[in-house]
């Protein structure tokens, strides 16, 4: 591995003049940091933002993110996906209270117990929040030093991680943790982008062996991830006059406790839908299909069918669903943004079928 020069002075110093103004930067604390770093973990800032600005309003303190109801935790993140990582928010939280008097500890190894909290993460609370000589090493990092030092090494590895971790500790100025941390997310972030990265802008180009080298856009390299399951998904929208059906999904598995369509996995043709829908909900008519869409989760494709149907006036909603009106379906159910492409027609329940667009 070639020797890299210091980069901390040039790196801090372009960072103090090109950061972006972000809420948790004006006001860092350990609770603002750790919401908004989960937040960043999926999703880009500008998207994040909104539901931050939500999420710190709703919930401002990490007691008040204790005692949230789960109906409304899935709610503020709603659109965020990835809802695992807003369950394990709230478990940690109830542990900070337990354990912590409800603030978090400023100590890494004690921030990495926590249930959602890893090595990323832990090292972003403890330099950011609490000035701890710390790295944060995620996909930016890694990208950032894999062009700096050259390195063809396979990102995908855990040793890479260390390999390149080392690095990052070794540059890092103890007594300014986290804006070092953060200026490397954020040249990664606007400069020293993935496959295109704009070398004739960036601070480091100078000290930066894959520049140098002529190959930085065709860094870091990455091992393809291994595929994913793809499953095939009948999503059944089923109104009943202003109102349809929503089902609880259930409290294990993905998208646990969420609200959504009535759903087979599977292939079904029409008539096995019929008979399906014969036995679950007496009754019920097919209207007709709807827009096909595609999900993709984790380690999961859905591949997402769907058909209007109709249940009879009258009819309850069975075990497990309600009958929503559409301001229920918008205010009170977290629907999740897998079934985005049938949300139009969950919220135009009872309105004629041409204005359905069917
Ligand atoms: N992505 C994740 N965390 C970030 C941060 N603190 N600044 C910029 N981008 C980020």
């Amino acid at each position: 591995m070639p020797e890299l020069a210091p980069i901390a002075a040039p790196l801090l110093a372009w960072y103090h003049q090109n950061r972006r103004i972000l809420p948790f930067r004006e006001d860092p604390t350990p609770y603002h940091i750790w919401v908004s770093e989960i937040m960043l973990q999926q999703t880009r800032v500008t998207a994040a933002l909104p539901y931050y600005h939500r999420f710190i309003t709703e919930l401002p303190t990490i007691a008040a993110l204790a005692n949230c109801k789960e109906e409304k935790l899935h709610k503020l993140w709603q659109g965020l996906g990835y809802y695992n990582r807003v369950r394990n928010l709230q478990k940690a939280a109830k542990v900070v209270v337990a354990e912590y008097g409800g603030e978090l500890p400023a100590n890494y190894e004690l921030l990495k117990k926590l249930p959602g909290i890893g090595e990323y993460t832990a090292g972003a609370i403890a330099s950011i929040a609490f000035g701890l000589p710390q790295v944060a090493v995620d996909g930016n990092v890694l990208r950032v030093f894999s062009r700096l030092l050259a390195s063809k090494a396979d990102i995908a590895k855990p040793e890479t991680k260390k390999v390149l971790s080392v690095q990052v500790q070794a540059q890092q100025p103890p007594q300014e943790a986290g804006d070092y941390n953060q200026a490397l997310m954020e040249l990664g972030a606007l400069v020293c982008l993935p496959g295109t990265p704009n070398c004739e802008a960036c601070p480091l180009a100078q000290l930066c062996h894959g520049y140098k080298q002529g190959i930085a856009a065709s860094l870091p390299c990455k091992a393809a991830a291994k595929p994913k399951t793809v499953l095939p998904v009948c999503v059944l929208v089923v109104r009943q006059g202003q109102q349809v059906l929503l089902y609880q999904r259930p409290k294990k598995g993905l998208l646990a406790g969420l609200w959504g369509p009535l759903t087979l996995e599977g292939k079904y043709t029409l008539p096995q839908i019929k008979k399906e829908l014969a036995t679950r909900l007496p009754g019920a008519q097919v209207v007709g299909p709807l827009p096909k869409a595609e999900h993709v989760f984790t380690h999961r494709v859905w591949q997402l069918y769907g058909w209007l149907c109709e249940l009879p006036p009258g009819t309850p909603a069975p075990q497990g669903a309600v009958l929503a009106t559409a301001q229920q379906v918008q205010s009170q159910y977290s629907v999740p943004n897998a079934f985005k492409t049938y949300l139009p027609y969950l919220l135009a329940a009872g309105t004629p079928k041409e204005k359905a667009k069917l």
